[in-house]
């Protein structure tokens, strides 16, 4: 059986000041909802958060960075799920659950199913989310547990056992032909894992610890942010942030850069090519768009085939 890690998202810490570090730490019987005052959970420096934000004509809840003028998501809980009513609750229930409760969505949702009551939550200033038990021991936490179904995103980045960091469409077999894109050393076996630093440095390290390929190179400015996600175009992008300058999110590293390589990006009866450096799509010859809003589903004869047969 494949050993595969699904990523979709990361985020790297920063470094706090001194006088702003500081742990929130969240009790059992706390309660957020998407309307009142409490409806996130902060970091102890303010960047990080945890609760409830507006998604289509509801709410989701995930971590997203607060402290920056771009509020950005870096993890959503029950991503498939559709949007939450207004009237949903958080609820850290007393022994230990975190569960969401609506009169309008039915049965309570779980968002971390775990065996083990927590005794307390933490909103760390690493972006990391983190329920612990009475000992103080990790419980689970949201870096453990990075998304993997998403939408609107059609891709997959996985450490494959033979050591390549790889993508694909998913639903997808892991075979060359659909894969569109990897990384790494071949011989190097099952135990490479994809690591991604503070200081924003991305890299695979196999079994024995030694860095097999850089991919990108860290920065120690302080007061910078990291992240790395696979955009709903299916190229993998790390992108920085500068907290000293109210600037706008970059990006510091790209793939692949053929902007069409990503397989199935047009979906069937289609076809890819490049407009203005960007990746556009085209049905062919005798077809036409299944949806105008998203091009996942491809493109259908614009004839049937009665009107074949008198021409
Ligand atoms: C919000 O949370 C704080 C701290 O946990 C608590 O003291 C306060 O009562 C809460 N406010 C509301 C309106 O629930
Ligand atoms: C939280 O959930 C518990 C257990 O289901 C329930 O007893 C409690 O009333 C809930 N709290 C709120 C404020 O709804
Ligand atoms: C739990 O760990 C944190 C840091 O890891 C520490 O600050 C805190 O005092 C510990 N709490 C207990 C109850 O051991
Ligand atoms: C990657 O970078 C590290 C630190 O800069 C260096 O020690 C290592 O040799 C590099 N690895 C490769 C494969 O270039």
């Amino acid at each position: 059986m494949a050993t595969i890690l699904l990523l979709l998202l990361f985020s790297a810490s920063f470094t706090v000041d001194a006088q702003q570090a500081g742990q929130s730490v969240i009790k059992p019987g706390s309660l957020l909802t998407p309307t009142c005052t409490n409806s996130s959970w902060l970091s102890g420096s303010g960047l990080y958060a945890f609760g409830f934000y507006k998604q289509g004509n509801g709410y989701a809840v995930g971590i997203f960075i607060v402290g920056i003028p771009q509020k950005t998501v870096v993890w959503t809980a029950n991503r498939d799920n559709p949007p939450l009513p207004g009237d949903v609750k958080l609820n850290f229930t007393s022994d230990g659950r975190l569960v969401l409760q609506s009169a309008q969505a039915g049965p309570e949702i779980v968002i971390v199913s775990s065996t083990e009551g927590a005794a307390a939550a933490s909103m760390l200033d690493t972006g990391n989310f983190v329920l612990y038990n009475s000992d103080n021991g990790t419980i689970w936490q949201s870096f453990d547990d990075p998304t993997d179904t998403f939408l609107p995103g059609i891709f997959r980045l996985i450490m494959q056992e033979d050591g390549w960091l790889a993508m694909y469409p998913v639903g997808s077999k892991f075979t060359l032909e659909y894969g569109y894109w990897g990384l790494g050393v071949s011989g190097e076996g099952t135990d490479v894992t994809l690591n991604f630093d503070d200081d924003g440095r991305l890299y695979l390290l196999n079994g024995i610890g030694i860095s097999i390929v850089n991919i990108t190179t860290g920065d120690p400015t302080k007061g910078v942010i990291y992240r790395l996600r696979i955009d709903p175009d299916g190229i993998l992008r790390h992108y920085s942030y500068n907290l000293d300058q109210n600037g706008d999110w970059k990006v510091t590293w790209s793939s692949p850069g053929d902007m069409c390589a990503p397989n199935g990006l047009c979906g069937i009866n289609a076809f890819c090519f490049l407009n203005d450096r960007k990746a556009a799509c085209k049905c062919l010859p005798g077809f036409q768009r299944v949806n105008e809003d998203s091009w996942t589903s491809g493109c259908e004869r614009n004839f049937d085939s009665k009107s074949c047969k008198s021409n």
